[in-house]
């Protein structure tokens, strides 16, 4: 008998990123794929085997000063949030699979949290709310982002698209029909934490005034894109395309594009892609290209240029039962 995994899903900023920071919305969505969490026979210990981590209790419990790596130490607080005591008997152990890239803006991270405090609520025989799961996997990503938005295992907990606006949380967005996104890793890493504090050196700089006209354009093409989402079709397909387009030549203006975003954009222009643009922080990380019917060829011109690349669908919803 194979023992019960749980499921959350990874995310992509469709439109909005680094607006977001300044209280524009952006429009996210659920990828199909994400990252699992199995629970055979064991005793609580945490494995990773894609990054060669086997954390036992006796380690993730030493609390925050402990050398336990992060990751263990962000899900001794998620298990703390779940009402978990420290040397509760354990009845399995959880073992970490991820079908999305790491560290690449995909929220990775976020899914694990969210798939981790389902099996956690699952195996301790927890009646956990969805509410529950998003705070136990706030207090996990806490720990391993400093003050995350909420963003990512909004999402990632609750799948479909949305509309996420800081301090105020991701409303639903209700999407005619989901979309086959492809998405190429630049091969670069990401560099949010850089390209963020170059806009904030831009906003309080000379043309402070100019940064933020983008920023309204910005709102203008997320409330485009949420339109084009709940129309669908050929039509809205076209018109979210567009937006994305529009989005990137804004984003390298803002300076947080970077050449292998551009090229991979190009690319996907000239192959009939839609639109095409960065995704997440940006200096590095991953495009999305929206091709419908066209995904093979986009996915195939990326990898010839060496760019990794896999074809998803976006807006997958979180089946109640599972969680
Ligand atoms: O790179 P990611 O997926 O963590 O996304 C960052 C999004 C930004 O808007 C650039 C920053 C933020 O906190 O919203």
């Amino acid at each position: 008998m194979t023992s019960p995994a749980f499921h959350a899903f990874g995310k992509v900023i469709l439109l909005g990123e680094h607006a977001v920071v300044y209280g524009c919305p952006a429009l996210v969505a659920a990828l199909s794929t994400g990252v699992t969490v199995e629970t055979p026979p064991g005793i609580g210990r945490l494995r990773v085997p894609a990054w060669d981590l086997d954390v036992p209790p006796s380690v993730y419990e030493g609390g925050e000063d402990s050398s336990a790596p992060t990751v263990a130490k962000a899900f001794a607080a998620l298990e703390a949030r779940l009402g978990v005591q420290p040397g509760a008997r354990r009845p399995v152990d959880y073992v970490v699979r991820f079908a999305v890239p790491t560290g690449a803006g995909l929220g990775s991270s976020a899914a694990m949290a969210v798939a981790l405090a389902r099996a956690v609520a699952a195996s301790h025989g927890i009646a956990a709310s969805m509410t529950d799961i998003e705070e136990a996997a706030m207090a996990s990503e806490t720990v391993v982002h400093g003050r995350p938005s909420g963003l990512d295992h909004t999402v990632s907990a609750r799948g479909g698209f949305g509309v996420f606006v800081r301090g105020q949380g991701l409303s639903p967005v209700v999407a005619h029909d989901p979309i086959p996104l492809v998405i190429g890793h630049t091969g670069r890493a990401r560099d949010t934490k850089g390209r963020v504090a170059r806009v904030a050196e831009l906003v309080a700089g000379p043309d402070g005034a100019a940064v933020r006209a983008r920023f309204d354009q910005i709102r203008a093409l997320v409330e485009r894109g949420r339109a084009a989402v709940e129309l669908g079709g050929p039509a809205g397909l076209t018109a979210l395309g567009e937006a994305m387009r529009e989005n990137q030549r804004h984003l390298e203006a803002l300076e947080v594009s970077c050449p292998e975003i551009e090229t991979m954009c190009r690319i996907a222009d000239e192959v009939g892609a839609l639109g095409a643009k960065l995704t997440g922080g940006g200096g590095g990380g991953c495009v999305i290209a929206l091709a419908p019917g066209r995904e093979e060829i986009v996915k195939k011109v990326w990898e010839r240029k060496g760019f990794a690349t896999f074809i998803t669908e976006i807006g997958a919803r979180q089946k109640v039962s599972s969680t």
